[in-house]
């Protein structure tokens, strides 16, 4: 396996009390496949997205990718993880306000080994002619488009994408998923995606639900959908 959640258990305390957000968690992804991770708001599934991806800490249970065990990484080497396995993409795309298209894409690019090209990546997602325009010139698909470039120039060998059409509408969601689906055929990158949308799981090869931070079902999808026939 590429990626193995074991035993994950979380909580997080404020003052007295604590709140259990992950419960025993055990989820993996083979080298090349989509993961979807389905649940309603406050299951814990962004939680589970930001441990696997070096952003927050487990209490309990390990997370294995490409044969680094990053729950026991020291802070310098955990930076290192992120920066050179990883690719994030949010819900509402974090772009920097005053840096363009361009600028947004080399921020990355620019402390990464072994970066893919700037324009060949801004073709890949259609966005190669905004290169020169700010976050607040682009719609919101634009915007999201520009946060998977920035997400990929990387080459990362997971990609960890945090609802990633939520602002957006089914057109623009359909095309983003599209996207999605084009890297992982053409990079052959693992990518683990979290959703509210049962329709859009369909274009996953496993999908994974939770419910009050634990895994409900965990299923093999023998029928993946092709982005462009997903409906809702
Ligand atoms: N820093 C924090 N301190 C305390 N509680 C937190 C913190 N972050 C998240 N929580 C709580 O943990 C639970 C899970 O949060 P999480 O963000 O993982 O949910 P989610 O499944 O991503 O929800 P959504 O679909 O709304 O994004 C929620 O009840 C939330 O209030
Ligand atoms: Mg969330």
């Amino acid at each position: 396996m590429f990626m193995q959640v074991n035993n994950l258990k979380k909580s997080y305390k404020t003052g007295n009390i604590v709140t259990p957000v992950l419960d025993n968690v055990n989820l993996s992804l083979d080298n090349g496949e989509i993961g979807a991770i389905l649940g309603p708001s406050g299951s814990g599934k962004s939680t589970l997205l930001n441990i696997i991806g070096g952003l927050d800490f487990c209490d309990h249970g390990s997370v294995i990718v490409d044969n680094t065990e990053v729950t026991k990484l020291s802070d310098k080497r955990l930076t290192e993880y992120r920066r050179k396995k990883i690719g994030f993409i949010f819900q509402f795309y974090n772009l920097i306000p005053h840096l363009t298209v361009g600028e947004n894409i080399e921020v990355v690019s620019n402390i990464s080994k072994h970066p893919l090209s700037t324009d060949e990546i801004l073709k890949d997602v259609d966005m190669l002619d905004k290169k020169y325009r700010f976050p607040n010139e682009l719609s919101g698909g634009e915007q999201q488009r520009t946060a998977i470039a920035r997400a990929i120039v990387k080459n990362p060998s997971l990609l960890l994408c945090d609802e990633p059409t939520g602002a957006l509408d089914f057109l623009t969601s359909r095309e983003i998923l599209k996207l999605l689906q084009k890297i992982n055929r053409n990079f052959s990158t693992t990518i683990l995606m979290i959703t509210h949308n049962e329709a859009i799981s369909s274009m996953a090869h496993r999908i994974y639900k939770v419910r009050s931070g634990k895994i409900l079902e965990n299923k093999i999808n023998k029928n993946i959908i092709p982005a462009e026939r997903i409906e809702w």
